[in-house]
């Protein structure tokens, strides 16, 4: 069984939040005040593997849950053991998470215990005063323990970088030389205006073409034809013992090869990151629906997945996206 979309796109990646909530605000993420969803919003974890069940057998391969941040949830290690057990009668091949870390080193043993071989870390700057500026209170040195606390259990991490402007775009090579002094892979990623935050996104956004020649003036990059699954752009360098990254949602549109879709922590199926429409499967799993429903409903969602996003960053225009990025995570 292989998911198609009306464009022929095959579609064996899910990404699952698991909670809107997130213990930082990252500036570029959310308002400083935000409201979060009451717990008889949020599906519950069987809601959940029951989704999941159902595009692992349309053809699902690989399941990334996040958030918010999906270390906040308590029960978040009992969803990763069930769905692991998965991957030996299923062909379901990897679980992975986005995280911000702060967590991390409390469960990195458990993950890779639990078949977590590879995760991404959001980090946007390695100086202690910017981190707390960015995230809003958060503190970098929960986060680089919870990085070694991983690498020392033997997780692959890929650390992300959101390029903010007068933030961090004169650190970029700085970053890549603490990743390379770490043999960790760093994927830089623009700015994406999901719905309004505290300061207007031009303000916030930085094209990743002008990043990505500087750069490469510094580190004459090859391009790479690796690829994990997502939209980034890989690079090498013979000055470097990583790969360089680049998501260019705006600079560089990458919808043709979209493989993915989303599914909110309320049970909401974004068939785009980039669009409004959804399909809610929290109804349909709380009425007495079979699984031959769920499934010919993912399947009428994949003929009307959109063909792209329409991201638009400029003063005159509103953010065209009603919702934050923790509602469907990266
Ligand atoms: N644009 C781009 N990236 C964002 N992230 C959160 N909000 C945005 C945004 N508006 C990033 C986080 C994390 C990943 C889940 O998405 O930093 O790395
Ligand atoms: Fe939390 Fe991630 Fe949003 Fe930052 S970007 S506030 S870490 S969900």
């Amino acid at each position: 069984m292989q998911l198609v979309d009306q464009f022929l796109r095959k579609i064996n990646y899910l990404r699952v939040s698991v909670t809107d909530r997130c213990d930082l605000r990252c500036v570029y993420c959310m308002k400083e005040k935000m409201n979060f969803l009451p717990k008889n919003e949020v599906l519950s974890l069987e809601e959940i593997e029951r989704l999941c069940d159902n595009f692992i057998e349309l053809g699902v391969e690989k399941i990334r849950l996040t958030g918010g941040e999906p270390l906040v949830r308590k029960d978040v290690l009992t969803l990763i053991k069930n769905l692991n057990k998965k991957k030996s009668t299923t062909n379901l091949k990897e679980i992975t998470l986005t995280t911000n870390g702060s967590l991390l080193k409390k469960y990195a043993k458990d993950l890779k215990q639990n078949g977590i071989n590879r995760i991404n870390v959001s980090l946007d700057t390695i100086i202690e005063e910017k981190y707390k500026e960015i995230t809003r209170f958060g503190k970098l040195a929960n986060v680089i323990e919870g990085i070694e606390e991983a690498i020392k259990h033997n997780i692959k991490v890929k650390i992300n970088t959101v390029v903010f402007k007068n933030f961090n775009e004169d650190q970029t090579k700085e970053l890549i030389n603490w990743c390379n002094n770490k043999l960790i892979d760093l994927t830089f990623i623009e700015v994406m205006p999901m719905s309004d935050t505290d300061m207007p996104r031009h303000m916030q956004f930085v094209s990743l073409d002008k990043i990505y020649n500087n750069l490469e003036n510094i580190f004459n990059f090859e391009k790479s034809s690796h690829k994990t699954g997502g939209p980034s752009q890989y690079y090498t360098s013979s000055k470097l013992n990583i790969k360089v990254g680049f998501i260019t949602p705006l600079s560089n549109n990458f919808c043709a090869s979209c493989n993915r879709v989303r599914i909110s922590s309320t049970g909401k199926l974004y068939m785009c990151l980039g669009q409004n429409e959804f399909v809610d499967f929290r109804e349909i799993l709380r009425t007495d629906r079979g699984d031959d429903y769920i499934k010919e409903k993912i399947r009428f969602a994949l003929s009307v997945k959109p063909k792209r996003h329409d991201f638009i960053i400029n003063p005159e225009v509103k953010p065209y996206i009603n919702r934050h990025m923790n509602e469907t995570g990266g």
